[in-house]
């Protein structure tokens, strides 16, 4: 098969990475990619957004399968767009991506089917949303609506942090049409946990739990970032737990979807706290997790490419899903200033001496110049180690973190701490 993935982040090197394991690929393409997803894949430079150019693309190749990495595409209905050409294509119709698109729509879905999540109220009107704020105590979580690059969150501990938040979304509009709307909701407080799953409308088969570190220094400190640093398995998580939430919050979402008629096919991430009453849902992704897909796909044992064909050809629920027993750390490496503005073209070094090591290196943000690599976003690398447990996956990361250099590099130290503190 000839496949093409659309993306150029850490997840679809790892995505790529995984197709690439398969006997039934042939050739990859991947659009527009980076400089590390190039050794493995032909990179295309045409933008994700550009679906007439990515299907006289596919079309030219031609392309018998396609996979899409990010959450833009799919809420612009890429999906629907290549399925009217009859490309296949794996991902959530537009209709069904809307649960990651709007957090209004999926709040007022978890609502109406009774599923477990924070209470909150929506507003369109700084106003109101400013008088029912003040009628509330800190902490409290302020949302735009829409998508934000996983930064139109803000945790608030105080009402002054707060207000400003508020402020900055709806009036100054630092995340432009995303914070016309936003959702003020109760804080919940627990360990966090992301469980992606391979939907099709009502089955669902759950990968092994990652947990993300959204803050961008140590100790969860600083502002959200699209994430920091993933690992898998949670020896810390009871099993019940993770049922659990199968049980009580993916399952019964995914049904909702198809009842509402947006049946979802993709993987439907589901971000949750686990607080004293249980799982709840703090958000849905329409897709793989950036960076949870760096730790859980090199788990997979089955190949990717028969998880996708069962699941356009109504037949996940009958595969065989194996995962390995391994433990993967993923410690991201970030430029200066992220995840704030940083500069780009930092010449990176000491790749092969961290790969040399056993570690799995995903490229997020990196360029190809004058045949060196060099930084081009903020998150630039994904290291991942992969050992008998965590601790051994975790300082095998970390050894080829060290080893990779680049000006202004920095990164969490505390990576799967949590798992081993117990
Ligand atoms: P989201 O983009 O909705 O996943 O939010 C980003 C991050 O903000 C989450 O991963 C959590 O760490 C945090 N967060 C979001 N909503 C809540 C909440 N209701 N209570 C506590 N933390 C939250
Ligand atoms: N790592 C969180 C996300 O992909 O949204």
């Amino acid at each position: 098969m000839r496949v093409m993935v659309i993306g150029g982040g850490g997840r679809e090197h790892a995505i790529v990475w995984a197709l690439k394991k398969s006997d039934k690929v042939k050739e990859i393409y991947c659009a527009p990619g980076n400089a590390g997803i190039a050794s493995l894949a032909e990179c295309v430079p045409i933008g994700v957004d550009r679906f007439d150019e990515l299907i006289r693309f596919a079309k030219e190749i031609p392309i018998d399968l396609v996979v899409v990495g990010p959450d833009d595409p799919l809420a612009d209905g890429i999906v629907d767009a290549f399925e009217a050409e009859n490309i296949p294509i794996y991902g959530p119709r537009r209709n069904a991506a809307e649960i990651e698109g709007s957090k209004i729509f999926m709040k007022h879905l978890l609502k109406k089917y009774g599923i477990p999540t924070a209470q909150y109220e929506t507003f369109t009107d700084y106003e109101q949303a400013l008088a029912y704020l003040r009628g509330q105590s800190a902490p409290i979580v302020i949302k735009a609506d829409g998508l934000a690059a996983g930064k139109g969150v803000t945790v608030a501990k105080t009402m002054e942090e707060a207000e400003k938040a508020l402020h900055d979304m709806m009036v100054a509009k630092v995340f432009g049409e995303s914070g016309n709307r936003v959702v003020i909701e109760e804080f919940l407080e627990g360990q966090e946990m992301s469980i992606l799953s391979f939907v099709d409308g009502e089955i669902v088969r759950p990968m092994p739990a990652a947990q993300d570190h959204k803050q961008v220094f140590d100790g969860d400190k600083g502002p959200n970032t699209g994430g920091m640093g993933t690992y898998s398995p949670l020896p810390h998580i009871p099993q019940s737990i993770v049922d659990e939430a199968v049980e009580r919050i993916i399952k019964p979402t995914a049904k909702a979807l198809v009842s509402e008629g947006r049946p979802f096919r993709g993987v439907l991430f589901a971000g949750l706290m686990i607080t004293k009453d249980g799982p709840k849902t703090i958000e849905f992704n329409a897709r793989m997790g950036d960076p949870e897909a760096q730790v859980v796909l090199p788990r997979l044992e089955t190949d990717l490419v028969d998880i996708i064909l069962a699941s356009l050809n109504g037949r996940l629920g009958e595969l065989d899903i194996r995962w390995s027993g391994e433990a993967a750390v993923c410690v991201i490496l970030a430029s200066e200033g992220y995840p704030g503005s940083y500069p780009k073209g930092r010449e990176i070094e000491g790749l092969a001496d961290a790969e040399a090591q056993g570690a799995l290196i995903f490229h997020a943000g990196t360029a190809s110049r004058d045949g060196a690599i060099v930084t081009n976003g903020g998150r630039v690398l994904g290291v991942v180690g992969r050992g008998r447990g965590i601790a051994e996956a975790r300082s095998r990361a970390y050894e080829a973190a060290d080893a990779i250099r680049f000006e202004g590099k920095h990164y969490r130290t505390d990576i799967a701490a949590k798992a081993l503190r117990g």
